[in-house]
């Protein structure tokens, strides 16, 4: 039985206690969240202990593992202490907001042999899964090109973007990651064009609600990802790889599968209804999952704090390149 903490009483924070309460070789020690109504709440909904205060727990010799799911800005310095502390974790997105700030931690964790996986839960979807299986097998040949496309359903709360460091960092970071998986070689080029299409104010707070990067391998090899953060048909999430013997394609996943055929209409389906809370609770259960498997196991972890502070690095490069309207060259000597 791996012993583990959660670290937050969020949204993020409540999925992965279940998950860790549900898992068979898991025991959920406890829930941290200096908001006390909300951990009292998830810690009596799942029998676990409250904590108040996510560092001090750090130290308990009867914790094996924590799960952070606290704001970003705490991700770094509770990652460390509980490295240091000899834990492994699960951390969830984005490593932080500052690249060097980022890069020290990621050496910090090097040096120090920590065991700790980064949360981009989509590379643990099933769809995912499959099509990286196809692509392992060999089903499509030589990967050529990848297309991305992530709309959230609505624009998040003005406070909540206040905070988010940015579209790029925030929510592309994800669809930047994913391009790293499934282009089997890193980008060595990215370039980048952003929008207020969606809330022209955005502009108060230096960010942007429509963005489309294109990325370039050393061999040619290219991505495009386009990110909105509103689609009013609901939470639009597809994958497209073309390769030299054919394209693998994965699809939203709707409510249901009746199609409506009327005298105006043919092909009219339900909006699609998930948010990510839904449409990736497999990817949330599996990314668990696979840690406690990994570490069964004494295997390496499917993720790594590198790959929070390559996307990261990614994002940045982006931005650079709305802001200067130039492509821009990826040095990953970080
Ligand atoms: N992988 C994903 O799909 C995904 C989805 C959502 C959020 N996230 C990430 O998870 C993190 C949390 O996001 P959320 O949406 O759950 O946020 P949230 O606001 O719902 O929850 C954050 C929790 O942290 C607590 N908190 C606040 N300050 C704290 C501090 N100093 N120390 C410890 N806890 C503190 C708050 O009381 C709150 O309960 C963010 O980094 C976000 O980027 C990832």
């Amino acid at each position: 039985m791996l012993r583990i903490a959660v670290l937050g009483a969020g949204r993020i924070a409540n999925i992965h206690a279940a998950n860790v309460a549900a898992h068979p070789h898991a025991q959920l020690v406890l829930v941290a969240d200096p908001w006390r109504e909300g951990v009292n709440a998830l810690s009596a909904q799942l029998g676990c202990e409250a904590a108040y205060d996510c560092a001090a727990v750090l130290g308990r010799t009867d914790i094996d593992a924590v799960v952070i799911g606290t704001p970003t800005d705490t991700h770094i310095d509770l990652m460390l202490a509980a490295v240091a502390q000899g834990k492994a974790v699960l951390c969830e997105k984005p490593i932080d907001l500052d690249i060097a700030k980022a890069r020290a931690a990621v050496q910090a964790v090097e040096q120090q042999h920590g065991r700790v996986m980064l949360g981009f839960n989509r590379r643990f979807d099933p769809d995912i899964l499959h099509l990286r299986a196809a692509l392992d097998g060999g089903h499509i040949g030589a990967v050529r090109q990848v297309i991305i496309t992530s709309r959230d359903p609505s624009l998040a709360p003005r406070d909540y973007l206040a905070h988010s460091g940015g579209i790029l960092r925030d929510m592309t970071i994800h669809d930047l990651d994913m391009a790293r998986h499934l282009l089997g070689e890193e980008p060595c080029e990215v370039s980048a064009i952003a929008s207020r299409l969606v809330d022209p104010t955005l502009e108060q707070i230096d960010d942007y609600d429509s963005v489309m990067v294109m990325l370039r391998t050393a061999s040619g090899k290219q991505c495009h990802i386009n990110c909105c953060r509103e689609a009013v048909y609901g939470y639009d999430q597809r994958v497209e790889v073309s390769g030299a013997l054919g394209v693998l394609l994965t699809d939203n996943h709707r409510p249901s599968t009746v199609r409506h055929w009327s005298a105006k209409h043919t092909e009219a389906l339900e909006p699609l209804q998930h948010f990510f809370l839904e449409r990736y609770a497999d990817a949330y259960r599996n990314e668990l999952a696979q840690f406690i498997d990994a570490l069964a196991a004494g295997r390496a972890l499917p993720t790594t704090v590198r790959d929070g502070l390559y996307a990261l690095y990614l994002a940045d490069c982006a931005l650079e390149s709305v802001r200067t309207g130039r492509a821009v060259a990826v040095d990953y000597d970080l």
